[in-house]
């Protein structure tokens, strides 16, 4: 058995042990000559190749490896073979030490180069186009009517979207067997609240919290049992308006509303009241405007008659007053009402409101 390493003599261990070494190290040949080794290598098989090489390291130049051994047995041999025998055992050990350091650099440097081209930007690829938000249409709607109303001294008042059966109703003058408090008509969560069918309730939450006079619109959304069709939704917005205060007249609410719909429309837009009834109002008119398109002499957008509907207004009732405490022999007051929806609708010529609610960003798009 003379290849048993420990039968065989100093100089026959160098030569095992550096063989043994050379036997492993060959799949590492290919990065010490030319950098041929590297063609067809990833970062990951260099990153996998170098961590291979440093455990070879360990396991041919470490503390128990098979050249560690000879080392100690320097000082074994006869004395005039001594100097010989050492120089045999560091030309071995500096062979493998040339070998490991120069596959380590040559993949150290690839590694490195690999890197740094993974991580530069190449500025000559075209950016990606970070797409811009915008506010929806009746959002733009709402604050245009908003800034008109606070020129004018009003305040904004935010409402609740879910009522009870006195701010919804009751305080509103609508009697018990009225037909908008019907299953049919409104909303109503399990608990017996109701989603607000108009913005009207916000009149009473205004007196409530901040007295008399006062002056606030209250725009915000509310929810009628309507089915969907080209000009109903059962969720749309409304603005309410409300100004009370001693002496005020319906002339300081046509005076009000013409005001809004010439800053709105321009400053020939005419404005018509029409009797009508609300309960919370006495007395009550919906109020029409000029058609912006025609000047009233007839088109599409106001079906050829001149005129636009917009909404319901009227003096507010003395019951409504005194239900919040305000003695209707000192106070009075004008409400409004309009619908932001079909507002949006016809300024902007659509022939269906849903299309503001389907969410589709080609449509929505336009309203940048
Ligand atoms: C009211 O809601 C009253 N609160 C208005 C009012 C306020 C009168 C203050 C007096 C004093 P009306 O039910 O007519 O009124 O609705 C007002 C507006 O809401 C309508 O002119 C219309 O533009 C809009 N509207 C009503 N129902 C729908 C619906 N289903 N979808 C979209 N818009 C609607």
């Amino acid at each position: 058995m003379t290849d048993r390493v420990e039968e065989q003599n100093p100089t026959q261990q160098v030569d095992t042990a550096s063989k043994a070494f050379e036997q492993e190290f060959e799949r590492f040949v290919r990065f010490t000559s030319d950098q041929n080794g590297l063609v067809g290598l990833t970062l990951e098989d260099a990153v996998a190749e170098d961590r291979a090489l440093a455990e070879l390291r360990t396991r041919h130049l470490g503390k128990k490896s098979a050249l560690a051994a000879t080392k100690k047995l320097i000082g074994r041999v006869a004395p005039e073979e001594r100097a010989s025998f050492g120089q045999l055992v560091q030309s071995a050990e500096a062979n493998v030490l040339t070998s490991l350091d120069t596959a380590a650099q040559t993949l150290g440097e690839f590694i490195a180069r690999q890197r740094s081209a993974r991580e530069s930007i190449d500025v000559t690829l075209p950016g990606r186009r970070p797409r811009h938000g915008h506010r929806h249409p009746i959002t733009l709607l709402r604050e245009r009517i908003e800034d008109i109303f606070v020129s004018l001294g009003y305040a904004i008042e935010d409402g609740r979207e879910i009522e009870t059966d006195f701010y919804n109703f009751t305080a509103l003058n609508i009697p018990d067997n009225h037909p908008a408090r019907g299953h049919a008509d409104t909303f109503y969560t399990t608990d017996g609240f109701a989603l607000r069918s108009q913005t009207s309730t916000v009149q009473i939450h205004a007196m409530q919290r901040r007295g008399v006079p006062v002056r606030m619109i209250a725009p915000g959304r509310v929810f009628r049992r309507d089915t969907p069709d080209p000009t109903h939704n059962p969720m749309f917005y409304q603005v309410e308006g409300l100004c009370v205060d001693k002496g005020i007249t319906m002339a300081h609410l046509k005076g009000t509303v013409g005001e809004f719909l010439r800053r709105m429309f321009g400053p020939d837009t005419v404005t018509r009241f029409r009797p009508s009834y609300f309960p919370f109002t006495e007395p009550s008119a919906e109020f029409d405007f000029s058609c912006f398109k025609c000047k009233g002499s007839g088109c599409r957008i106001c079906k050829n008659s001149g005129w636009i509907e917009l909404g319901g207004s009227g003096m507010v009732h003395p019951d409504v007053l005194r239900t919040v405490g305000v003695d209707p022999q000192q106070y009075s007051g004008f409400a409004f009402g309009l619908g932001i929806d079909r507002m949006v609708a016809l300024m902007y010529t659509l022939d269906d409101i849903r299309l503001l609610f389907e969410n589709d960003v080609r449509f929505l798009g336009q309203f940048e």
